[in-house]
């Protein structure tokens, strides 16, 4: 099949790498022509395991390539993408300029039937904005073209992508035309050889599952941070706690984890735009406020545990930093909870030396210009004569550090752990003073 994929981000790069892998010819658009230079030369914008070698694979056979012509991307595909960003607005709705955007630009330039399908995360009711933005362009041109929308929300998780989509859990396509339907059944047969994952519904309730997925995994976080603050106070270990529901099958074992607060590029705005979108119509969602407010205490948390030990004022204070991604295995800043630490503990006059496997390049464009932070090279360098070690992002490479280099690299044996990467009691054994999340 021929498909275009409008912006080429992390979900439009991977989609569209991911449909010519199994065969099918894609364009992918973007409209930053330094990302579009870049990939047509054969880099890759974004760090995502496996995602090089897939890209250079399909563009050397020539099903996939990149562009920032408008008008060949919507003569290109049967089916047009749109996977653009929607960041918050500023009352935390779902900014749809992108969107709409995009939407204008196949009804200005398509001259037959197309699919135009939402991947971008979009709030209810949006697939009839984009049919009406359709409209609208093609009755100034006076064309009379069918088209039909889909809404077709992605649920890969960064740092997994290729996987996900590879072997997606499911795939939810709200379609309401048996063309469009038809047509998204032959794009995602590839997908599910194994069996049946495509779940047909309506274009509402397919835009809602996309906020309810994300809604309930930020809940469950928010829940379990909470549960390990109160855990801390109560002298028990939320670790323990974690493992005796997450047997219950009921509740299960994933994303239960207490940390350093959830971020990355989608978990906040969804939050918020449900939120939002719920005000819209009257509805007061009390427990995503909650988990909101929950969340945005918890980015404090390990400032909160600084501050505990070595006072409020932290100046003269030198910190090593270790994570700055807001999750491993990507360099995604977006919304991380490092970009708060450091910003609250260098407000407060401490010096911060960061090392982050991946992120550091992403990282010193979003917060270079603290001149209170500093990147490292290497994991063991910023541990030299720093006041204590935060752990951040549970990089593989934190899991078994060398902990006799650690101590004797400090000036006192201080980690504060935001991700429970350590076992406690062990640690405090070897002479540690280890503060970690609820234990
Ligand atoms: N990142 C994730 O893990 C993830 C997962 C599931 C869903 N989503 C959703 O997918 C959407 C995209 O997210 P992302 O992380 O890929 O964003 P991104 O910012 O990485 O990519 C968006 C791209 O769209 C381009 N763009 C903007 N307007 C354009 C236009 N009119 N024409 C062509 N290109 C345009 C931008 O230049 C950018 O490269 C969002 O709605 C997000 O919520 C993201």
């Amino acid at each position: 099949m021929k498909i275009t994929v409008i912006g080429s981000g992390y979900v439009g790069l991977v989609t569209g790498t991911c449909l010519a892998e199994v065969g099918n010819e894609v364009c992918c658009l973007d409209v930053d022509p330094a990302k579009i230079e870049l990939l047509q030369a054969g880099g890759i914008p974004i760090y995502e395991p496996g995602l090089d070698d897939m890209v250079r694979r399909n563009v050397a056979a020539g099903r996939l390539h990149f562009t920032t012509d408008v008008a060949e991307s919507v003569a290109f595909g049967d089916i047009q993408f749109i996977a653009v960003g929607t960041p918050p607005d500023e009352d935390g709705s779902a900014d749809l300029q992108y969107v709409l955007a995009a939407a204008r630009n196949i009804g200005r330039y398509m001259d037959g039937y197309k699919v135009v399908v939402d991947k971008s995360t979009v709030p209810v009711g949006t697939a009839d904005k984009v049919r009406a933005a359709l409209a609208e362009v093609l009755a100034e041109r006076d064309a009379q073209l069918d088209y039909s929308v889909v809404s077709n929300p992605e649920f890969l998780k960064e740092g997994a992508a290729i996987e996900d989509f590879m072997k997606p859990d499911r795939i939810v396509v709200g379609a309401e035309d048996e063309r469009a339907v038809e047509m998204m059944r032959r794009l995602y047969a590839p997908f599910q050889r194994n069996h049946e994952r495509i779940l047909f519904m309506d274009v509402r309730s397919a835009e809602l599952t996309k906020y309810a997925a994300n809604a309930m995994l930020a809940t469950r976080i928010s829940f379990m941070n909470e549960l390990a603050n109160l855990a801390e106070t109560l002298g028990a270990d939320i670790e323990l706690v974690r493992r005796g529901i997450g047997s219950d099958p009921r509740i299960g074992y994933h994303f239960l984890y207490p940390g350093a607060g959830y971020g990355g590029s989608c978990f906040p705005k969804d939050v918020k735009a449900l939120i939002s979108s719920g005000k819209a119509h009257g509805h007061t969602l009390r427990v995503l406020d909650a988990v909101e407010a929950a969340n945005d205490a918890q980015k404090l948390r390990l400032v909160d545990k600084a501050v505990a030990r070595f006072g409020e004022d932290l100046s003269g204070r030198r910190f090593a930093l270790w994570g700055l991604a807001f999750k491993p295995n990507t360099d995604d800043m977006r919304e991380a909870p490092s970009r708060v630490i450091v910003a609250e503990l260098t407000r407060r006059g401490a010096e911060v030396v960061a090392y982050d496997p991946v992120a550091a390049e992403e990282a010193r464009r979003v917060m270079g210009d603290n001149p209170r932070l500093r990147f490292a090279e290497d994991m063991m360098s910023p541990l030299d004569g720093a006041d204590a070690l935060l752990i951040v992002t549970e990089w593989k490479m934190f899991r078994a550090p060398d902990f006799e280099a650690i101590r004797a690299a400090l000036k006192a044996p201080v980690i504060i752990d935001g991700r429970n990467m350590y076992d406690p009691a062990w640690l405090r054994e070897q002479g540690f003073d280890y503060l970690a999340i609820g234990r």
